[in-house]
């Protein structure tokens, strides 16, 4: 029998819809327009997410892998977790080595993954509460930038935030996350960061921008979210799919292309929108990070940073860091 995992849910339908209006309303009359990255995840745009991590351009998913592989035995006895927090979990496939590996040294009681796709947050508790049956899943739909402080406190947490996720956040919001989840976090408490690395430019821009066409649909995905949601008619095929490497910032920048002129409506918000042909709207930056870098944002907001982990060719890193 199929047991359900209730799903704790932070993002009932008001508060989203609020925040989607809000979002929406704010980016695309502003100059340039702009779209937030968390609009990209319903099913479908997980599902793509998903396809993501196996394209051969996309590197950031296998090196993280390996660096658990090879080290996830040292977090778990690092950080003595009796809880896993995982912030932006999705389809929680690197965190099995987690588990595995907190579940050997002992400790493991609790497994909290924390996104806003609640289909994906639900297939993944049950295919881990079916993996892991001593293991109390609790999944808590939420926005890691607004929720931390609603987050289940007891026990000794290690909170996982994989994926490179934080560079999807611009600098000042990074700040402010950062600081936040510190001074959520109780003594014994741990992170574990994982953060994209700085390398050949290339490399950089065919990850968000592969042969196939799949983050391109991913990006369009934004645009349909937005059609259901807020009954809007964006024609998804018009819009191009760009991905620059921006190298004063350090970060890849994703933006969709409008390749005519275009009037959109967006009824639910009473808003008429035209686009200049050529005209970029920005959906996603991904932040690449060096080492000196990432020790320096998380001392400043008050972390003891404990181990910085890394693949043989330094293209990821995660890092252990104690409240
Ligand atoms: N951790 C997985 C997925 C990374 S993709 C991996 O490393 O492969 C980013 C994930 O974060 C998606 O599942 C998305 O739904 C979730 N997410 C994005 N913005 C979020 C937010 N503000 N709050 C909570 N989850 C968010
Ligand atoms: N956290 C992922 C990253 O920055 C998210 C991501 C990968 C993404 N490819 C994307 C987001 C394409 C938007 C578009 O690598």
């Amino acid at each position: 029998m199929a047991v359900t995992h209730a799903v704790t849910d932070h993002l009932d339908g008001d508060y989203l819809r609020q925040a989607l209006e809000q979002d929406v309303r704010t980016g695309l009359t502003s100059v340039p327009k702009w779209l937030p990255p968390k609009w990209f995840y319903d099913a479908v745009g997980s599902e793509l997410f998903s396809q993501i991590t196996r394209l051969e351009e996309y590197y950031p998913t296998r090196r993280e892998l390996a660096i658990l592989r090879e080290r996830a035995g040292d977090i778990a006895a690092r950080s003595g977790a009796d809880t896993l927090v995982e912030l932006g979990s999705g389809t929680s496939e690197k965190t099995v080595l987690l588990l595995d590996a907190l579940t050997a040294a002992g400790t493991l009681r609790t497994y909290t993954p924390v996104d806003v796709d609640a289909v994906t947050l639900e297939a993944a508790a049950e295919r881990l509460a079916a993996r892991y049956p001593r293991l109390a899943v609790r999944p808590v739909r939420a926005d890691f930038e607004h929720h931390l402080s609603l987050l289940p406190g007891t026990g000794r947490r290690l909170v996982a935030f994989l994926g490179g996720t934080i560079g999807n956040l611009p600098p000042a919001a990074r700040e402010v996350f950062l600081k936040e989840l510190r001074s959520t976090l109780k003594p014994g408490d741990t992170l574990l960061l994982g953060t994209d690395l700085v390398k050949d430019r290339r490399r950089l821009v065919a990850a968000y921008d592969d042969a196939l066409g799949v983050t391109a649909e991913f990006n369009r995905n934004v645009l349909r979210v937005i059609n259901r949601e807020l009954d809007a008619d964006f024609e998804p095929g018009a819009f191009e799919h760009v991905a620059l490497y921006d190298e004063d910032n350090d970060w890849i920048e994703m933006r969709l292309r409008a390749t005519r002129a275009m009037r959109v409506q967006v009824r639910g918000l009473g808003l008429s929108i035209s686009f200049e042909p050529g005209e970029e709207m920005r959906t996603e930056i991904s932040a690449k990070f060096r080492e000196e870098g990432v020790l320096d944002e998380l001392t400043k907001a008050g972390f003891d940073v404990l181990h910085w982990y890394t693949d043989p060719a330094e293209d990821f890193a995660l890092t252990l860091a104690a409240r």
